[in-house]
């Protein structure tokens, strides 16, 4: 027995284990209940009484000397194991999603707009938020009791009544008319501010591009094509328009320019008001004294103006419901316009 015990421990000893399998191998014959040692544990009893003890101690030092050597190797494979990937990338994580950003629809509506008029050569310009009376209502004909100049519609600056946030982008024309001489051809984007209540159909901030052309010889069938060729350009080549008598302190005559819309659905009923009509913008001839006011010579010069919301274009073109998702930033809404993908 003591011979056999040598023999194992030296067999133990030779082993190499360097893998899980070959670790498996050695705990099934040098460990489990059935090894060869927990054989020879079994046999202890049938040894003479005097060499039992001896033996015994053998057998439990041989014991020791297989499970020393298995908790080791398992130690070790284990630990190698889990440094194998240790500061390497995880290729079988799913990606992060590349997330392109989407240009703002009244943005993509702005330059859409803009480029038709770029095309027949209007320039861009734009102006002063922050505006003085002047340049917002006096020069632009607006008499001193006009309702538009009321607390209730304009924004003033606190500190100096004279100078306030811009209700609409004429003030551009103007600056232009003021600074440049004629011809003039011009679009003119930017944001306005009125101070109404907010709802789905309004907003205290929203966006304007207002047109002006001033030269010699320019007459109302000059104004009329050049918006019947912005309506097609902007709504299709079958779009119809037509332009009904109003008032604008700064132009005379005045008009608002209808697209047709069709009743083909209830909704084209609720937002036509019954009518297949709906209005894009206001327009019409720069009235003498505006021209006077900026220095220009009324007798030699005629011009035409217009001026229209981009929000409420955007709404229509996409069938949206409430004016103040332009303005919450929420990418669920946004995402919807992306141009690129
Ligand atoms: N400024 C007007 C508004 O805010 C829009 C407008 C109407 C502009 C007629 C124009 C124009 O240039 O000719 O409602």
């Amino acid at each position: 027995m003591l011979d056999k015990i040598k023999e194992l421990k030296a067999e133990i000893e030779a082993t190499k284990l360097e893998n899980k399998e070959e670790l498996e191998a050695f705990r099934l014959r040098f460990i489990s209940r059935k090894s060869v040692i927990g054989d020879l544990m079994g046999e202890i009893r049938n040894v003479e009484a005097d060499k039992r003890k001896e033996v015994g101690q053998s057998l439990n030092v041989l014991k020791n000397l297989a499970t020393g050597k298995f908790k080791e190797v398992a130690e070790a494979l284990e630990k190698s194991n889990s440094n194998i990937n240790e500061g390497q990338p995880d290729l079988t994580l799913p990606d992060i999603p590349n997330q392109l950003g989407t240009i703002h629809p009244i943005s993509q509506t702005r330059d859409k707009i803009v480029s038709i008029f770029q095309k027949i050569g209007f320039n861009v310009a734009d102006g002063p938020e922050v505006e003085d009376d002047w340049h917002n209502f006096t020069a632009l004909n607006f008499p001193p009791n006009h309702p538009a100049r009321e607390m209730q519609d304009t924004f003033f600056v606190e500190k100096n009544p004279d100078m306030l946030l811009r209700t609409h982008t004429s003030n551009v024309q103007i600056r232009m008319m003021e600074t440049q001489k004629p011809p003039l051809r011009s679009i003119m984007p930017g944001r306005v501010f009125r101070n109404e209540a907010i709802s789905a159909r309004a907003h205290c901030i929203f966006h304007q591009i207002e047109g002006l052309y001033i030269n010699e010889n320019v007459s109302f069938q000059d104004l009329k094509n050049t918006l019947y060729y912005f309506a097609k350009e902007m709504f299709g080549p079958d779009t119809k328009i037509r332009l009904r008598p109003s008032y604008f302190p700064f132009t005379e005559p005045s008009a608002e320019m209808d697209i047709y819309w069709g009743l083909k659905t209830e909704a084209d009923r609720k937002i036509t008001k019954g009518t297949g009509w709906l209005e894009i913008l206001g327009c019409g001839m720069v009235d003498p004294n505006v021209l006077a006011n900026c220095g220009i010579d009324p007798e030699r010069y005629t011009g035409f103006a217009f001026g229209m919301g981009i929000e409420r274009i955007t709404m229509l073109k996409h069938k949206i419901e409430d004016i103040r998702l332009f303005f919450e930033n929420d990418t669920r809404f946004l995402r919807q316009f992306q141009t690129i993908s």
